[in-house]
């Protein structure tokens, strides 16, 4: 899909980033930037920064930059036509349909699952109210569920048959290649299509608008396996969405309380937590994480407190932490899961419980704890070394300096020795990262290192400097051309950029720097903006533009001499040879020049 570039301009001005960014990231303006907390890489000092005047974000800590589309691409994880779509909703403006007939059919096909799939989930409503569904209705009532609850989560049953479902939707028309992706039939042996769920109290998971992009269903009896579920499909990524989500995003609680299943979700609604949502059983993954982070000011993790739940645990909160969550952890006694306590102790002990819930620190420290009974000195001494592990990741000091007191009188040990161990551990640490200081690189999404794009070692930052000089005084054109014209660039990156500025340029229009990146790859965004702002900070303009031109004139001509010199090695015929020196000669003249320019 090809949007008009006026319309693409459009959308991007009628989106002020300051605006957009600020319902993501708290920022403080300082002078005429605005700073805050880098949503795409994980610290404690805001070195992510918003230019509103250019129409830039920068982050001076992983380099990450781009215009407003770029950073909804980045941190909604969209592609650019995705990301284009969501800033013209948000200014009100109609972009015209997909006309790519391949994006139109993928639409199509999307929205007629959808279609199914509230077709399936009326279907399994129905037969769970129906006469043969009195023995799943019981077991839900066993379970503790109400009428009110099984309908605002849209329970249903799948019929025990081989294939009533399907036959149902076949009869309506719906051709078998759909049924096939939308997940809810599969293909027996035989050839013929038959219900995926059958038998099985049936959980249709919604996504954040309401749509049902997907079900989990659940045996009533102890057979295996206990539950099944929908597959990836056109509709549904169940690593991108949080069951429960569409309610718990709603509430007026600023938490959000991650479980493990659908039925903890459901019982903590019914009993007015109305904050929980579940991963479904799968590892949190990064994508969940961000969603986590951008409906809530809190997450609390409140997994089994079995072992399997305690690694999951573990892993969710690096992820979260990572990302930037607030995070806490919920410690439910006994191993039980969040619908076992509530209906075994009531709501309010799981309020409590909530209330109660215990920070990253404690809980690492808890967990370490654990694992070493305080019986002999040996024991003692591992529990110790743990805490101070734990302890020396803390870099605010007085925040070391209370938990190391707290603990260090919690297990017997003096403040003394505590401290000095979680010094000697930050010491040994210091070296280690002052070692490794010049070789950091910035983390990105996904804690995955951010490599720079690869760039022409030599030509590659002298000619994005000339283009972004360019962007901020379209004046320089005319100089620009005479001395450097596009087909001389020699980074591929830069020739590509180089091609469209000219191109707007030569259109007679202006461009600045946010409309030229506007749909440039986010890493070549990243690039130039990083470039803005690390290198060409020049009070005037011309004058730097004319040095980064000159730069480019020496490598070139250097590189000249030395085929030259390769020539005249190889040159039989002396007047050509002598023609050559002389051109060698007076290219040394002008290289001199410039050296001396320099
Ligand atoms: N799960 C799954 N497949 C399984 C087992 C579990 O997909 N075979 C997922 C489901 O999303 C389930 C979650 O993992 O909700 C948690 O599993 P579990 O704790 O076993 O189930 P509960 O939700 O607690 O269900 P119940 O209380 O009904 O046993
Ligand atoms: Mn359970």
């Amino acid at each position: 899909m090809v949007y008009p570039v006026e319309l693409i301009e459009e959308v991007r001005l009628r989106n002020d980033i300051v605006e957009v960014v600020s319902s993501y990231v708290k920022l403080e303006r300082k002078g005429r930037r605005y700073f805050g907390l880098c949503p795409f890489h994980s610290e404690k000092t805001p070195s992510f920064s918003v230019e509103p005047v250019k129409q830039l974000f920068y982050c001076f800590g992983c380099n990450k930059g781009g215009s407003v589309i770029q950073f909804i691409m980045g941190i909604e994880n969209l592609d650019f036509p995705e990301a284009l779509r969501m800033l013209a909703d948000r200014a009100g403006i109609t972009l015209p349909e997909p006309d790519d007939n391949e994006e139109r059919e993928k639409a199509r096909i999307r929205r007629e699952i959808l279609e199914i799939n509230r077709e399936a989930a009326r279907f399994f409503f129905s037969v769970l109210a129906g006469r043969d569904g009195l023995e799943a209705q019981a077991y839900l009532k066993k379970r503790g569920l109400t009428e009110k609850t099984i309908r605002q989560f849209g329970l249903g049953l799948s019929p025990s048959g081989w294939s009533e479902l399907t036959d149902r939707l076949k009869a309506k028309g719906i051709p078998e290649s759909l049924l096939l992706s939308s997940g809810l039939s599969v293909r027996a042996r035989g050839g013929e299509l038959v219900d995926r769920f059958r038998g099985r109290i049936m959980f249709p998971i919604f996504d954040i608008r309401g749509n049902i992009v997907g079900f989990g269903g659940r045996v009533i009896d102890q057979s295996q396996p206990k539950y099944m579920n929908s597959p990836d499909t056109p509709v549904y990524n169940k690593s991108r969405e949080l069951y429960g989500l569409n309610y718990a995003r709603q509430s007026k609680s600023r938490k959000l309380l991650i479980v493990e299943g659908y039925m903890d979700v459901i019982s903590l609604h019914q009993a007015g937590i109305d904050y929980a949502v579940a991963s479904l059983g799968t590892a949190l993954t990064q994508m969940q994480a961000w969603i986590l982070k951008k409906y809530s000011e809190e997450v609390i993790i409140g997994y089994d407190s079995d072992s399997a739940g305690q690694a999951a645990t573990m892993r969710g909160l690096e992820i979260l932490e990572k990302t930037g969550c607030n995070v806490k952890v919920l410690v439910i006694p006994d191993g039980k899961d969040p619908d076992e306590y509530i209906r075994n102790n009531g709501p309010e002990k799981f309020k409590n419980l909530v209330d109660r819930a215990i920070s990253l620190l404690d809980y690492k420290i808890r967990v370490n704890n654990n694992m070493h009974n305080m019986d002999t000195v040996d024991d003692k001494l591992k529990l110790l070394n743990g805490i101070a592990d734990i302890l020396a990741g803390l870099d605010n000091s007085i925040e070391r300096e209370l938990y190391i007191k707290d603990y260090a009188a919690k297990y017997g040990i003096s403040t003394e020795s505590l401290t000095s161990e979680v010094e000697k551990r930050r010491k040994k640490q210091q070296s280690v990262s002052a070692g490794t200081a010049l070789v950091r690189r910035p983390v990105g999404l996904g804690g995955k290192i951010q490599l720079p794009v690869r760039m022409d070692p030599r030509y590659g930052e002298l000619e994005y400097m000339l283009l972004v000089m360019l962007c901020n005084d379209n004046s320089l054109l005319g100089m620009v051309l005479d001395r450097y014209g596009p087909d001389g660039f020699r980074d591929q990156g830069a020739k590509l950029v180089a091609e469209k500025l000219f191109g707007k340029l030569a259109d007679n229009k202006s461009c600045v720097l946010a409309e030229l990146l506007t749909d440039l790859e986010p890493d070549i965004a990243s690039c130039m903006v990083r470039i803005a702002e690390t290198k060409c900070n020049a009070e005037n303009i011309e004058k730097a533009a004319g040095q980064v031109l000159d730069k480019l004139e020496l490598l070139k001509l250097e590189e000249l001499q030395q085929q030259t010199i390769e020539r005249i090695k190889n040159e039989k015929d002396g007047l050509l040879r002598q023609q050559l020196g002389l051109e060698f000669s007076k290219r040394a003249e002008r290289i001199a020049e410039l050296k001396r320019l320099s």
